[in-house]
């Protein structure tokens, strides 16, 4: 049988099959209250990040929802790149603010500060940047603009487990940063998230996260407790957990091996829009841009090599449907294909994605 070349892969070996059966057979599985391998995951990315606090959840959509909520943001706006999946924006509209949707940069993809700075009102409460790809946004103008506006920095860091700015972990910059541990990302769960705090307010800010990702539940003493605030079932369970603290330890090389593997692509693969190349990138997805998706996903595919695409501009989906033009995103997102890009690959696999990438790629 012909191998499958999968799009995404997780990284696994007996040290998360030994960590989820510790936790099978120990019956203790999940905890509103975030409990054992729960709180050490969340003190381990702590120090992996280099952050004030983390407070993990069941996936990167609560981490966004849940972070979003700790400012007041109804109807006032956020603003926010089209080229993102959609849980950035539904975040936005969960706590009733308002999304504006900016242009991206065309050399990595990510949300352009220039178009940022001319989208900014008087209403205006938070920047959300994504570190789209695993390419680090321009922290340094965000920040700027933040200080001059007052304005909070809410990075969603869903594909950026790992990727460092100016030498720093992403987790370590914003008011709060967002993190998924989706199956298909960078460090996997079966589902999770976490959210990273570095602003001011820390102690308060956790114990609220605490609270709203166990329905409200605050004021536990034994049985007894009290709920001043509505909350939802966000926290993470044992097996996750588990499973990330395993994820975690090898998350530095499995990047690596990443990088090396865009390294090659970057060498080697001849179309004339692709991510750019820099060890900061923690390379979750690379992203080229080709004229003829349809036929070179297809060629693809009868090649047994699985391709993607990330994504559909949010702006345009049924239920945004905004009349607004982003020149870039729009123009870009009819052209991008994500190739595999995964510690899995052998050398044979990206040598047949590289070849046949070369192939049936026009520009
Ligand atoms: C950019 C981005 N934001 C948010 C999310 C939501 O994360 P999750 O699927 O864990 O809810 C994802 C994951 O798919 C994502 O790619």
């Amino acid at each position: 049988m012909i191998k499958k070349i999968k799009l995404f892969d997780p990284f696994v070996d007996h040290k998360e099959e030994n960590a989820i059966k510790k936790v099978l057979h120990s019956h203790f599985w999940a905890s509103g209250t975030g409990e054992r391998n729960v709180i050490k995951f969340e003190e381990l990315f702590k120090k992996y990040t280099n952050s004030k606090e983390c407070v993990a959840v069941n996936s990167g959509t609560a981490a966004l929802h849940l972070a979003l909520s700790l400012f007041n943001i109804k109807n006032k706006e956020v603003i926010l790149p089209s080229l993102s999946f959609v849980s950035t924006a539904h975040a936005i509209i969960y706590n009733g603010g308002i999304p504006v949707f900016v242009d991206v940069e065309p050399k990595t993809l990510c949300i352009d500060p220039e178009k940022v700075k001319n989208a900014i009102t008087k209403n205006t409460e938070v920047i959300l940047p994504v570190h789209f790809a695993g390419m680090p946004c321009n922290l340094d103008e965000f920040t700027k603009i933040s200080k001059k506006h007052n304005i909070k920095i809410i990075e969603d860091a869903a594909h950026a487990s790992g990727t460092t700015y100016k030498n720093r972990k992403i987790g370590s910059h914003g008011d709060a940063v967002c993190f998924s541990f989706h199956p298909v990302k960078n460090l996997a769960m079966p589902s999770g998230g976490l959210i990273s705090l570095n602003g001011t307010n820390i102690t308060k800010f956790k114990d609220i996260l605490k609270s709203k990702r166990w329905v409200g539940i605050s004021n536990r003493k034994g049985s007894k407790y009290d709920v001043a605030d509505i909350g939802w079932n966000y926290y993470m369970n044992e097996f996750s957990a588990a499973i990330g603290i395993e994820q975690l330890k090898k998350l530095d090389r499995s990047n690596t091996k990443r990088r090396s593997i865009a390294k090659r692509y970057s060498k080697d693969i001849k179309v004339l829009r692709k991510i750019p190349f820099t060890k900061d990138c923690s390379y979750h997805i690379y992203w080229i841009i080709v004229s003829n998706r349809n036929e070179f996903m297809r060629k693809m595919e009868e090649n047994n090599i699985e391709t993607g695409i990330h994504y559909f501009p949010i702006h345009k989906m049924k239920l945004y449907n905004l009349k607004l033009t982003l020149k870039v995103t729009e123009e870009s997102s009819e052209k991008l294909v994500s190739l595999p890009i995964h510690p899995n690959l052998t050398d044979k696999d990206i040598k047949k994605i590289i070849k046949l990438t070369n192939q049936f790629a026009k520009n």
